[in-house]
């Protein structure tokens, strides 16, 4: 007989990754973390190999002491172990390379499985400008075979000629159906229960138009500032670094139309169209509906801490935004009418993510004295910090006499107990291993983003103005609150 872990192990797929890019900052992180509590958790086979290869350090040993403890640090502290962390960090073997060198890459080659059956998987986690002289090295080096697998950490490019090269460069070596460009928040559990919460029921989908929506907001707040990440962040910016990808995505999700099945074409298709609705901001408009700013000394969680400018390896005449606003239409039959806010910064008061609905007001108002404390409803759906959905709507108070107020479904998306919620590394790194690419961008997804992007970007870039300075630990710039505000709404800020 065999038992329930027998029958996991056997579908638990055998695979080979190398890691290019493998003492970086993503590697560190995020990678390495989310591949020790997959094996932890027994989602990946005993058989499967993991490989690291960078330029420095040059042995294997440098890399074992100088980057372990690193990426030890950062596996959640409930999920970490000793133990199991020294066996899986011992079974990771390293290559001191370049991965464009096609030499260096046709030995790296020689200690692979030679089995063109066996998952191969090549995660570049280097700067985005090298993944098509890396593609090309692989295929050069004869290392690209049906089931090998290449993924492409965001950014693609800095703006549509460069993700298009980009596209074309990889696409040249590796079919679309081989490409895994990843944006992590599709990974995240409650962005995957957006699709569960609006096409697993049917009372939201008759109520997700302009007819019964006022707006919609979403905000990705971050309290965090550059974190050793300057010279990247500084190059890329608010839009670049979270805007083009997933906040953009977030939306796609929100907005789209059903999908007729849960698989890639289905749903990359159904983005792509909210994607290519999106009303062009032209560069006369980007004054009314953009705000960017820039973080000045403040405090955050009562710390003390500095301004942009002031950060590490930021030039102190820096104009890159750490914030931004953007209000946004989609111009299809579904949204006509009503705007989309799309807001995101660092160094802010609060780390939330969420996606505020702002349904209708009533069309008559019956409570007479009571019609003032009448609000409109409102779904908020929390990423981050914490998971929940939660719904206000208008009820009675207890007593004599009608008096309203706002009360709420509260739905706590949290692990219950003997359930485990995947981090998003760790079910796109799995769902890369089973060949599965649902939650990955398409190339089209990717340009047609950048395409909607790009006049804004072009247009700061060519003002004469700055960004707006706002104090770290604020909601940003008055300016974002103007925006707003003389679009009738407001930002939504209850974080508890
Ligand atoms: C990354 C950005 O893609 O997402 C970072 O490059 C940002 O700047 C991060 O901090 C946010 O991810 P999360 O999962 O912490 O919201």
């Amino acid at each position: 007989m065999t038992s329930a872990r027998d029958s996991k192990a056997k579908r638990r797929p055998s695979f080979e990754m190398v890691v290019i890019g493998g003492t970086g900052d993503l590697a560190q992180r995020k990678l390495f973390p989310a591949l020790f509590i997959l094996k932890k958790y027994q989602e990946i086979s005993e058989e499967s190999r993991i490989l690291a290869v960078a330029r420095h350090p040059e042995t294997e040993e440098d890399f074992r002491d100088e980057i372990g403890p690193k990426a030890a640090s950062y596996v959640e502290k409930d999920e970490f172990d000793q133990a199991p962390w020294d066996e899986f960090w011992q079974g990771i073997s390293y290559h001191a390379l370049s991965a464009t060198d096609q030499e260096a890459m046709r030995g790296l080659g020689a200690i692979l499985d030679q089995n063109p059956e066996r998952v191969r998987i090549f995660y570049l986690a280097t700067a985005p400008s090298l993944y098509g002289e890396i593609s090309r090295t692989l295929h050069a080096a004869g290392l690209v075979h049906a089931s090998t697998r290449i993924v492409l950490e965001k950014p693609i490019g800095r703006d549509l000629d460069s993700a298009r090269e980009i596209n074309e460069q990889v696409g040249a070596v590796f079919e679309e159906s081989q490409i895994y460009r990843i944006d992590h928040y599709l990974g995240k559990e409650t962005v995957q229960n957006l699709m569960a919460l609006r096409f697993g029921n049917s009372m939201f989908e008759p109520l997700w138009d302009s007819r019964s929506i006022d707006h919609v907001q979403i905000t990705v707040a971050e309290t965090l500032g550059m974190e050793g990440r300057a010279s990247y962040y500084d190059h890329s910016g608010a839009v670049r670094d979270m805007v083009q990808n997933h906040l953009l995505q977030l939306l796609c999700l929100t907005a789209m139309e059903p999908p007729a099945l849960l698989e890639q074409d289905s749903i990359r298709h159904e983005k792509l169209k909210v994607l290519k609705a999106l009303r062009p901001i032209a560069r006369a408009d980007v004054r009314d509906n953009t705000v960017r700013g820039q973080y000045q000394a403040g405090a955050v969680a009562g710390k003390a801490v500095c301004g942009y400018l002031e950060e590490p390896g930021i030039p102190s005449d820096s104009e890159t935004e750490t914030f931004c606003v953007l209000r946004c239409h989609i111009d299809n039959w579904r949204w006509a009418g009503t705007p989309f806010f799309l807001r995101t910064g660092k160094r802010m008061g609060h780390r939330v993510s969420e996606i505020i609905i702002e349904y209708k007001e009533v069309p008559h108002k019956l409570f007479l004295d009571q019609n003032d404390q009448l609000e409109a409803n409102r779904l908020v759906i929390r990423l981050q910090p914490d998971e929940s959905i939660k719904l206000s709507l208008m009820a009675k108070a207890p007593g004599s006499g009608v008096r309203l107020r706002r009360e709420f479904l509260n739905l706590n998306l949290r692990d219950r107990p003997g359930e485990r919620t995947l981090l998003a590394y760790e079910r796109l790194l799995l769902d890369v291993v089973k060949g599965s690419t649902t939650l990955f961008m398409h190339r089209d997804e990717v340009e047609e983003a950048w395409r909607w992007v790009e006049p804004i970007l072009d247009e700061w870039e060519s003002s004469n103005s700055r960004p707006r300075f706002y104090s770290a630990g604020s909601w940003g710039p008055p300016e974002s609150i103007a925006l707003i505000l003389k679009n009738g709404r407001s930002w939504y800020e209850h974080v508890v």
